[in-house]
């Protein structure tokens, strides 16, 4: 595993508020989500990383995903990138033997040449878009960093749309509390940016709504 040293971070105020959130929920973070960022093993399943494909995790958080994409496949070469610094600290802890490449970047603003490739086979943004303000743009960003025949993979809160109100209400304000905004034109958005670019694109919802997976996929 490798941490690239320079930092592309153009937001600098989300960078710190993620960090100080981060510096102590890091520790207890893998735990606490495990239940309830549901979907991500879904995820993880269909990616399909085969021999040598170049996997990137957009706002990798503490390597859980990575790791877990490690093990299940041990010949994809592994890459990942997450704004807040401190998550990176127990990234490295988790992918620690692994041949994985981390770098402290911002979503909005990064591109596949300053991780050495020339594009990513697989780019995986999980639970991260709800917390990133810019969120179209990360993806905008996240497509245009995908190799030809790559695939983008995200997986998000939903909009709970088959629960009850109740439910709905009690889940967006605990999110808030978290810097979390579930987006309500994640799939609306993620259609037409990938269409624009002549790509196609998936949708499935779990558990009512609670989670949405969307795969883009470009010729
Ligand atoms: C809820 S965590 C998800 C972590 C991991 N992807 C997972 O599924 O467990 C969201 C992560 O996105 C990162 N993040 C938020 N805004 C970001 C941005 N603009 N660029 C890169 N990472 C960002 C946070 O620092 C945090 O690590």
């Amino acid at each position: 595993m490798s941490r690239m040293p320079e930092a592309i971070v153009s937001d600098r105020e989300h960078a710190g508020r993620m960090d100080r959130m981060y510096r102590t929920q890091r520790h207890i973070y893998d735990v606490t989500r495990k239940y309830y960022l549901f979907g991500r093993d879904t995820l993880i399943d269909g990616l399909g990383a085969g021999s040598g494909s170049r996997v990137l995790e957009v706002g990798c958080g503490t390597g859980r995903n990575l790791a877990l994409i490690a093990r299940r496949y041990p010949r994809a070469k592994l890459y990942g990138l997450d704004i807040s610094a401190e998550m990176l600290i127990s990234a490295e802890k988790a992918l620690a033997g692994r041949n994985a490449i981390l770098k402290t970047a911002d979503a909005t603003d990064f591109n596949a040449r300053a991780f050495g490739v020339d594009g990513f086979d697989r780019i995986v943004i999980s639970y991260a878009l709800s917390m990133i303000p810019d969120w179209d743009k990360a993806i905008d960003t996240a497509l245009d960093a995908l190799a030809p025949g790559g695939t983008l993979h995200i997986a998000d809160f939903g909009q709970q749309e088959g629960l009850p109100p109740i439910a709905r209400r009690i889940l967006t304000a605990w999110l808030t509390r978290f810097h979390v905004t579930p987006r309500a034109q994640l799939m609306t958005v993620a259609t037409a940016k990938a269409h624009e670019r002549g790509m196609t694109l998936e949708t499935t919802t779990l558990g009512r709504g609670y989670a949405w997976l969307l795969v883009c996929r470009r010729p």
